[in-house]
């Protein structure tokens, strides 16, 4: 098993074995936590700080069961009442926490290229928790260990990824990865909501969801980020739904075993029928919950282990 990565700063700088070495960790952790030896050690010693600079429920949730897991002493910064709102920068805060010493920073930043810049700053390792609309790694790993578990593999997939692609740091994760691995991606929502330029990335793009769905593996819906909009991007949610929501109208267009996946928060009745993801015949929406905490087990077990291989720790009382 080899990962020579200092930090998880996107989807990007990893090649598909340091994808699989994730995963294959990732899944014995997953294993592990159905049963009742979910607690390790790997990460014993070590502090991990979670700054979460935008809300969050479930990344931030699953960052700290999966540090606790594994034995860290894991604090979870309040930003909301941070120095920050008394006009400390985002790198005068990471350097006064880099002077308490952490081992591991995980972070989410309304800013893309901010969690990056952190990381220039800091001895520590850092993980990306979401950076504006850049990179979401780990949810990117956890939904394809989700897809390898449903499918038995993952490469060779027809996906569809369908929403709101131009403000969403989920999709262009997955696409980096799951076009790494080989996939055929296809991108389904209105122009308006697809980012320029998009058809260079190798994916095939739809603005009807029939066609789009036609014989997909895997179904993945996105939430409309209106927090990152500047502008009317959709006539009404009514009228988006009826065209963009998935219901099982438009999944009956998917293979008869396609899956349905949603990272989280979902708007029920916007882009998702509500009574759909909740059908566990076809959505998957709670093993990614599953998965999430096992990716992150995995991702700050191997990175640590390049920390203790970097500096073995000493003891204050030799
Ligand atoms: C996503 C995020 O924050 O990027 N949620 C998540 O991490 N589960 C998607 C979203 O906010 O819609």
């Amino acid at each position: 098993m080899s990962f020579e990565h200092t930090h998880l700063l996107g989807i990007e700088p990893l090649a598909p074995h340091d994808i699989t070495t994730i995963l294959d960790l990732a899944d014995q952790y997953a294993d592990r936590g159905r049963s009742a030896a979910k607690y390790g050690t790997a990460l014993a010693g070590l502090t991990q700080i979670n700054m979460f600079f935008e809300n969050s429920t479930r990344t931030q949730a699953s960052f700290e069961l999966a540090g606790k897991r594994l034995g860290a002493d894991v604090m979870s910064m309040a930003m909301q009442a941070s120095s920050i709102n008394k006009g400390e920068t985002l790198i005068d805060t990471a350097m006064t926490l880099n002077a308490m010493h952490p081992d591991l920073l995980v972070v989410r930043h309304p800013h893309s290229g901010a969690v990056d810049l952190l990381a220039q700053k800091v001895n520590c390792a850092v993980l990306n928790a979401g950076d504006g609309r850049h990179e979401h790694p780990t949810q990117a790993l956890l939904d394809a260990l989700t897809i390898r578990r449903a499918k038995g593999r993952l490469h060779r997939l027809n996906i569809a990824i369908c929403g709101d692609i131009a403000h969403s740091r989920v999709a262009r994760s997955n696409i980096i990865l799951l076009g790494k691995m080989e996939n055929r991606i296809r991108l389904i929502g209105p122009p308006t909501l697809m980012p320029a330029g998009i058809a260079e990335f190798g994916v095939e793009v739809y603005d009807d969801m029939k066609q789009g769905l036609e014989g997909v593996d895997v179904v993945m819906m996105l939430r409309l980020q209106r927090e990152r909009m500047d502008g009317g991007f959709i006539p009404s949610e009514r009228e988006y739904y009826h065209r963009y929501g998935l219901d099982a109208e438009k999944l009956a267009h998917a293979a008869p075993d396609a899956i349905v996946m949603h990272p989280g928060p979902m708007n029920r009745g916007v882009e998702i029928d509500g009574e759909l993801a909740d059908d566990l015949r076809r959505s998957v929406i709670q093993q990614q919950v599953e998965m999430g905490v096992a990716v992150r087990m995995a991702a700050m077990d191997l990175l640590a282990r390049n920390l203790r291989k970097r500096a073995p720790m000493e003891s204050v009382m030799a």
